[in-house]
């Protein structure tokens, strides 16, 4: 009897063997594939996000069941998913990485099954979750069913979104329906060349409409980065998408009953040189610009900021950085684009971010310089009322610290959306070269004076004209009149900007605020 059942050394033999098979025989196979496309295995993707030897993978034996299209000849284990969790820097995270070489990565029955667990693992322990998109779609063979496991995983996403972090990798293909969890997660980063994302791709667009388009104009990374908005970062190569999303992950709260990971706080306590820098920063004439990152760099410890949507309306700048140690989103117009206007782009990509924020109790620093929204047809047309109105909603809902400065313009509703005190910010400075007013002094003058500077003789039109846009600056254009109101915390010199930003996300550290119960708002979509 004994001699029947296989021995304990057999046992354990016969574990290596079949590890060797998931591992490194499917590995050596998968190098071949990827690399010949200039692509890294799952493997090798996991192997660069984790920190080395902490990768515990799940499933490994998992395998599909299907009998389809001779599927049951080809059962390999894994099912075209890596799932399974590990470290970043020491901290928690839940990941999967599609397999393009086993079945085009295509998500059927098995591997939805493990996509599906390590999401609710993540959700259960309370990590953030990547996911490193590779793959063909649903797949073909499994019919329905593959539907299902991205309708599912749509919906996991949808639950997790403001309770765990969430991150797409787009590495390779991602197309039809597949695009649509990427697109619920936080923040997507996309690989020049080698991926690309649309809901149809180019075989079916030149059937349809006759268009024909490559796969890179279609959704390559540098349209979704730049033009679709979808990608929040354009890599360089593979290894540039993990770093972004290792110092990502950095400036994030593992969810959001944690406070983001605290560093030390080796900032001056005094105006240092660079500080000194910002009381030249704005110039002169209103009319010249400057770059609203050396204030963002300015303001952050060491200089150091993480943008997110950086290529994608540009205008607008949202980025992670810390103060004192702690991650603050840091909101600005930048006036180098477009004079900093905001239009559908920016109004968009700023109210995500601040929604994020503040889902995740991350404290918001506005820095404004805004002539307001974009006149034109193109933003009537597209729906600048209903999609600008979203950053008001977005600054009204958040709860979390909000810290306003004033730089130079708040003209008009740039003025009421760039985080100001009527919107619910904490504390609100402006710098002394503010011009808080309806609209810049030319266009108010026209307006207010039209039919008096009409009616003079031509020659000292001019001079009235000036005159008159100087006593409206005087009156009107500064902060004073919103400092009067209380509309204005603090007129503070640019070179203390720092130490009271500094100062203002200390005294609000203990901030609690709640808005009534509801089931959930009605955003303007
Ligand atoms: C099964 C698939 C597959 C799929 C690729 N493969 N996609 N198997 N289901 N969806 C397999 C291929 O048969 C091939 O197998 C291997 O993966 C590599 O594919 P290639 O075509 O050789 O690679 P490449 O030339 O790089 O082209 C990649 C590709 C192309 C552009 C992704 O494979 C493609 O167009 N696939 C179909 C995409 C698609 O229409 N998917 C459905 C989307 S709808 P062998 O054995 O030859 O190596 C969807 C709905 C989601 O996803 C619903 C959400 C609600």
């Amino acid at each position: 009897m004994d001699e029947l059942v296989p021995a304990t050394a057999f046992r354990i033999a016969d574990l290596a063997a079949r590890q060797d098979e998931v591992v490194r025989i499917a590995e050596k196979r998968a190098i071949d594939r990827q690399h010949a496309k200039g692509k890294l295995t799952a493997r090798e993707r996991i192997g660069l996000l984790l920190d080395p030897g902490s990768f515990v993978e799940l499933d490994q034996f998992a395998r599909h069941r299907c009998a389809e299209f001779g599927m049951d000849a080809n059962r390999p284990y894994g099912d075209g998913v890596v799932t399974g969790h590990g470290t970043v820097d020491g901290r928690q995270i839940c990941v999967f990485s599609q397999d393009f070489s086993v079945f085009g990565g295509s998500m059927g029955e098995a591997s939805g099954e493990k996509v599906l667990k390590v999401m609710d693992l993540a959700m259960s322990i309370g990590c953030p979750v990547v996911g490193i998109n590779d793959s063909g779609g649903a797949r073909i063979q499994e019919g329905v069913v593959s539907l299902a496991y991205y309708a599912e995983l749509g919906r996991r996403n949808a639950h997790a979104s403001g309770v765990i972090p969430q991150i797409s990798m787009i590495m390779g293909p991602c197309a039809g329906g597949a695009v649509y969890a990427p697109a619920i997660t936080d923040f997507t980063v996309m690989v020049e060349e080698t991926s690309h994302m649309f809901v149809t791709g180019p075989d079916v667009v030149r059937a349809v409409t006759g268009e024909r388009v490559t796969a890179q104009e279609l959704g390559g990374a540098v349209v979704q980065s730049e033009i679709a908005g979808n990608a929040h970062h354009r890599a360089a190569d593979e290894e540039d998408a993990i770093e972004w999303v290792q110092t990502l992950l950095a400036y994030l709260p593992a969810n959001n009953l944690e406070l983001p990971p605290e560093y030390a706080d080796d900032t001056e306590a005094v105006v240092t040189p660079a500080d000194l820098a910002l009381d030249r920063l704005v110039p002169d004439s209103p009319n010249q610009t400057y770059d609203m990152a050396e204030l963002v760099a300015a303001l952050v410890d060491d200089g150091e900021y993480t943008e997110v949507h950086s290529a994608f309306a540009p205008n607008m700048i949202c980025a992670f950085g810390r103060v004192q140690g702690r991650t603050v989103g840091v909101v600005a117009n930048q006036p180098r684009h477009q004079a900093g206007v905001l239009d559908i782009d920016a109004s968009e990509k700023a109210a995500r971010f601040v929604r994020f924020c503040d889902a995740f109790g991350i404290p918001l620093l506005t820095l404004a310089d805004v002539p307001g929204y974009l006149p034109g047809t193109d933003q009537e047309r597209g729906g600048i009322i209903r999609r600008g109105a979203k950053l008001i909603y977005a600054y009204s809902e958040a709860t979390v610290p909000k810290v306003t400065v004033v730089v130079r313009k708040a003209y008009g509703g740039g003025y009421a959306v760039m985080g100001s005190k009527h919107l619910g910010a904490d504390v609100t400075m402006a710098w002394p070269t503010a011009e808080i007013a309806v609209m810049g002094a030319e266009g108010a003058v026209q307006v207010l004076h039209r039919r008096e500077l009409a009616e003079l003789p031509p020659q000292r039109r001019a001079a009235v004209h000036r005159r008159l846009t100087e006593e409206y600056r005087e009156r009107h254009g500064g902060p004073y009149l919103a400092a009067e109101r209380g509309y204005i915390d603090q007129v503070v010199t640019p070179s203390q900007t720092r130490l009271q930003v500094a100062r203002a996300l200390r005294t609000l550290r203990t901030k609690r605020q709640t808005l009534p119960a509801k089931k959930h708002g009605n955003i303007p979509l």
